[in-house]
């Protein structure tokens, strides 16, 4: 089922299939959905139902077999000159920093990219110097790329990507293998991002993660999409979600356990009774707005 509410959708997948050579059965099948423009938009589901797959479909590292992917109704060509122009509307950080790193040092790895747009050298020298100030990487420009931690490879990656200015981010599970702080620091510098206007997606079976992020979420299921809605009506969806053993946001299961009268009472309105907090500050919050009112 696809709803899509009243923002213009960037990119546009109809009757999308897809099957790895070899593999007798479809990663992709029949896959159909659309990514709003200017939210933060969640791809759900377990491992192995086709998120990543889906990705590297929608930034044209893999060619669809059948169906149709589109930027704002306009079908993707797949000569190198229009993918070459498909990645700079959509850039993709791949789950795994490593894939993404080409050169020998920070500064020119993100040069790299920069070089392939054909850009003047004072434009490259701006960017860049832009990148690695937006990042916070100016102190690393030029350490070996061997020398970095994983988190901070990541967030090369990321810079890499974001260089280019595109109007679209793709992350594949952007939060793997980074610790506590170092993914606060990430979702910090993807609030940045959103907020300078770029849309973002996000794969990840990290439910907790995507509850706290998301505005709209898209799950998953064997390659096809079972739900496309704003994320507050995915994450109500109990019966879907305990049908895919998803589990459910821990945040969310915190509040539903919590007295009636307290979640009619502690925001005064129905409306909001609806709305599970989304940070644990929140709740505190609502807690403490409680407990003085009585
Ligand atoms: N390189 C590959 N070759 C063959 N099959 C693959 C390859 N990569 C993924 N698959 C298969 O495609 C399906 C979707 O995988 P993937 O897109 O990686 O899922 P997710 O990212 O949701 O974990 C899975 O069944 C997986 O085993
Ligand atoms: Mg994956």
């Amino acid at each position: 089922m696809i709803i899509l509410d009243n923002s213009p959708s960037l990119l546009q997948f109809e009757n999308v299939f897809y099957t790895y050579p070899g593999a007798n059965q479809a990663a992709i099948e029949d896959l159909s959905l659309s990514i709003p423009a200017g939210k933060r938009t969640a791809i759900l589901g377990h491992n192995g139902c086709g998120k990543s797959t889906l990705l590297l479909l929608a930034d044209g590292l893999y060619r669809c077999s059948a169906g149709v992917i589109s930027w704002q109704g306009k079908p993707m060509q797949y000569q190198a000159r229009s993918l070459n122009q498909w990645r700079q509307r959509i850039g993709l950080a791949f789950q795994d920093p490593e894939q993404q790193l080409v050169a020998a040092t920070v500064e020119e790895d993100i040069s790299y990219g920069l070089c392939n747009l054909q850009l003047s050298q004072s434009e490259i020298v701006a960017r860049l110097d832009q990148t690695l100030s937006d990042f916070n990487l100016q102190e690393l420009a030029n350490r070996p790329l061997h020398y970095l931690s994983l988190g901070q490879k990541r967030r090369v990656a990321l810079a890499g990507v974001m260089a280019l200015q595109p109007q679209l981010l793709l992350l594949d599970e952007p939060t793997a293998y980074l610790d506590r702080l170092q993914t606060r620091h990430l979702m910090q510098e993807l609030d940045r991002i959103h907020g300078n206007g770029t849309t973002i997606v996000m794969a990840t079976h990290d439910l907790d993660l995507a509850y706290g992020w998301a505005d709209w979420a898209i799950v998953l299921h064997q390659g096809r999409v079972l739900v496309s809605d704003q994320a507050d009506q995915v994450f109500n969806n109990v019966t879907l979600l305990e049908q895919l053993e998803l589990g459910m946001p821990t945040l969310w299961e915190i509040w539903n356990a919590l007295p009636m009268a307290f979640r009619d009472t502690a925001n005064g309105t129905l409306r909001e009774r609806e709305s599970p907090p989304k940070t644990v500050a929140e709740l505190r919050s609502r807690l403490m707005q409680y407990q003085h009112c009585q």
